[in-house]
């Protein structure tokens, strides 16, 4: 078992990492999460796998169990599905006391805390994430929202759970690239934050591939560790929790460029490269160092290159980016494996550097 306690501002939650969902319903009593109307929202493909299961355990602590399913996929994160949540919400008279409980990936969960958070003025809140990108990402730090006039998650709030509960053997059913994707986000948290998490990623890597479940769970435990702890100091986003980014400025406008068809942990992979070859070429990381994480990313079937996209138009594209700010980018470099610093309106030309350097050759 893991436990993690998360502090923001007034709020403290626990972070649970467990192999099944058995002491769910204990978790949710010492967060002070019982004797209340629940709600499971859950999308259409995890409604088929552990929505039953959850909701078994819910019953002991609940005094009813409501399920809103919604189709799952990006495509769902809009306005109107959450107009749909609050409509359900209010048909089966959920009331400020009632808590909202989000079983699925980063979409559901996101989207759930947004209607959580706005619901009522904000109604409870609990994170059941199954993949591992939620997991090891976007279950930690309160970001909740939407996607809406074609640019993801404009819309949204920090919003804190009463608890995360992660059971690691949800990720059994999860399809490689998804697991993949998560993977990608977890060797960004060591390259940022921790040189040993690094280590410990490459020497497990074979294990994390199969799925055991003690690698995943320190995989996710570490994670969520890291993760907590940047943004317990800064939950909205200054300096210290733009080291997150990393490999972002450059994965995002190829996501974007690529109309998101490529998932967000691949794209992180190759923005990653990118990072680390300008880190590189200014003194930080050695090109050895390089090569083994473009190894590792390797290893996991993450991408570490793009073609079809213009040098030019990735550039546009990131200074397009909500984090850009008055179009300057500040992209996030390596000191070292393990220390990350912002580097402060990055020139031009080092910015295609970056991009160039992950750029496959035209045939
Ligand atoms: N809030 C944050 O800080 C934060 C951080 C990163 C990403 N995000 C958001 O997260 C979203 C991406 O998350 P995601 O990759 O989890 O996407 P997702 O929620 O769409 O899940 C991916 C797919 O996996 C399926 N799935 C989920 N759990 C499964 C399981 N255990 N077994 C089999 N299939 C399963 C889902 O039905 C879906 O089809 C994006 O919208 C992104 O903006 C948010
Ligand atoms: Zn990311």
């Amino acid at each position: 078992m893991g436990k993690i306690l998360v502090s923001i501002k007034d709020n403290e939650y626990n972070i649970y990492i467990e192999k099944n969902f058995e002491s769910i319903a204990r978790r949710m009593k010492e967060a002070g999460v019982f004797g209340v109307k629940m709600c499971v929202v859950t999308d259409s493909v995890v409604n088929g796998l552990y929505a039953d299961e959850l909701e078994r355990e819910l019953n002991d602590v609940a005094t009813d169990v409501r399920r809103f399913v919604f189709p799952a996929g990006e495509a769902s994160k809009t306005l109107s599905v959450v107009s749909d949540m609050y409509e359900f919400f209010l048909a089966n008279r959920l009331d400020r006391r009632s808590a909202v409980v989000a079983l699925g990936g980063g979409v559901c969960g996101d989207m759930a805390g947004f209607a959580a958070a706005t619901y009522m003025r904000g109604v409870r809140f609990v994170q059941v994430p199954t993949t591992l990108l939620s997991q090891v990402d976007s279950g930690v730090g309160g970001k909740t929202g939407v996607d809406f006039a074609e640019r993801k998650n404009i819309i949204g709030a920090f919003y804190q759970p009463k608890l995360t509960y992660i059971n690691v053997s949800t990720l059994d059913s999860l399809p490689g690239a998804q697991l993949a994707s998560g993977i990608g986000e977890a060797i960004k948290h060591g390259l940022i934050a921790d040189a040993g998490y690094f280590s410990f990623i490459r020497d497990s890597a074979r294990k994390i591939k199969e799925r055991e479940k003690d690698a995943l769970m320190k995989l996710v435990e570490r994670s969520c560790e890291i993760k907590a702890k940047i943004v317990s100091k800064d939950e909205k986003e200054s300096d210290l929790r733009a080291i997150l980014n990393f490999g972002h400025t450059v994965g995002h406008a190829i996501e974007a460029l690529k109309n998101f068809k490529l998932a967000h942990g691949h794209c992180v992979a190759i923005g990653c490269l990118a990072a680390l070859r300008l880190s590189c070429e200014k003194g930080g990381v050695s090109d050895r160092e390089v090569d083994a994480a473009a190894d590792l990313f390797r290893f996991f079937d993450l991408p570490v290159s793009f073609s079809g996209i213009d040098e030019r138009d990735v550039y546009e594209a990131a200074t397009y980016d909500k984090k850009a700010v008055d179009g300057a980018i500040n992209m996030i470099l390596l000191e070292k494996i393990g220390k990350a610093r912002v580097y402060e309106k990055t020139p031009f030309e080092d910015i295609i550097y970056a991009i160039s350097a992950v750029k496959e050759p035209e045939k």
